[in-house]
């Protein structure tokens, strides 16, 4: 039998460079060779856009077209709605059970994102927001997932997961498998502005649906080598964004013409970044075109998330029988 993998998406934004290399690729090389479930999680959204529902609400079709576009296969692998799977909200109650308070704040990725949301929470944090990996342990494991590819960012999440198992197992006796993060082998893609992360409200992101002249616009206007000023400047493409982009859609020796050109100030900014803007452009046309496809037509989007979500609650209904099972609540049919 193959393993079974859950993954997921956040409805917050149209997904972007970020996501494609972070896990989208990741996910789509790994389609076939396992049974593959992509969440789309929208009450993990709303754990810090609960006041913005409706943002939510507009990304979840969004973000199905985006995996669709991608290259993920319908007929293979099951997109689903968390919202519409109501186990895992059930799981996620007898979850909270195994985890203290205590461990949930010293998470590195709630904590950091506790601090960038420092507005969100200034009465303090809600008890959904410090509980979402809890709920992301009931994504995972509501499907008796083995393998979750994901971003580096994600990795304290798997942490908690698996520690959610072993008590799970140690109390009510063995029931879930240990999951197993996949890690994307590509670094991760900075913004365009050289800030940390690709954002979905920093403007320093390249959307999968950016047209191409939005593309040339982000690119013309994003950050380079601060030292070099003139064309003829000598550039350090090491401190570049422009050219950490061009590491990842160049040819290598596209790559070195690049960065000797660029070293000896032969090679200007400009010219670099039109370069790169019509290489990117490239890169996602085949992409941009598969999600006009499903733009023009929603109601195929919805018609694969419903029947995708249908099949997804089967599991997890199952799941429910094992797990109410183990816990000794499973009283009578009804
Ligand atoms: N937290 C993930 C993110 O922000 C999304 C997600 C929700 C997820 N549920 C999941 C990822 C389950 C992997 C498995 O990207």
């Amino acid at each position: 039998m193959r393993k079974r993998i859950l993954t997921g998406d956040r409805p917050t934004g149209k997904l972007h460079l970020g996501h494609l290399f972070g896990s989208l690729k990741n996910r789509v090389a790994l389609q076939e060779k396992y049974e593959t479930y992509i969440l789309i999680a929208d009450v993990q959204a709303l754990t810090d856009n609960f006041l913005n529902p409706q943002k939510v609400r507009e990304n979840v079709l969004e973000v199905a077209m985006d995996n669709l576009a991608v290259g993920i296969n319908p007929n293979i692998a099951t997109l689903c709605v968390q919202s519409l799977i109501p186990e895992i909200a059930e799981l996620t109650v007898f979850f909270s059970n195994l985890v203290t308070i205590a461990r949930l704040e010293r998470n590195p990725t709630v904590k950091e994102e506790i601090k960038q949301k420092a507005n969100l929470f200034k009465k303090g944090v809600t008890m959904g927001f410090l509980g979402y990996p809890v709920s992301q342990a009931a994504d995972i494991l509501s499907f008796r997932a083995e393998i979750v590819p994901v971003g580096a960012d994600q990795l304290p999440m798997i942490e908690q997961t698996r520690e959610i198992v072993h008590k799970f197992n140690s109390i009510y006796g063995k029931t879930f498998n240990l999951p197993k993060a996949i890690v994307s082998k590509f670094k991760r893609i900075k913004g365009l502005d050289g800030k940390a992360k690709m954002g979905k409200s920093l403007d320093n992101a390249i959307f999968l649906a950016d047209s191409p002249q939005e593309i040339e616009r982000k690119i013309m206007k994003a950050f380079t080598d601060p030292k070099k000023i003139y064309k003829n400047d000598k550039g350090h493409p090491l401190n570049c964004v422009v050219y950490q982009y061009q590491q990842i859609f160049s040819s290598a020796e596209e790559l070195e013409s690049i960065k000797e050109r660029c070293e000896r100030g032969k090679l200007g900014c400009v010219e670099c970044k039109k370069d790169l803007v019509k290489k990117i452009v490239a890169y996602l046309e085949p992409i941009r075109e598969k999600r006009h496809y499903f733009e023009k037509r929603p109601s195929l989007v919805e018609e694969i998330l419903l029947t995708g979500t249908k099949k997804a609650r089967k599991i997890t209904q199952e799941t429910m029988v094992i797990v109410r099972k183990k816990m000794r609540i499973d009283y009578f049919r009804f």
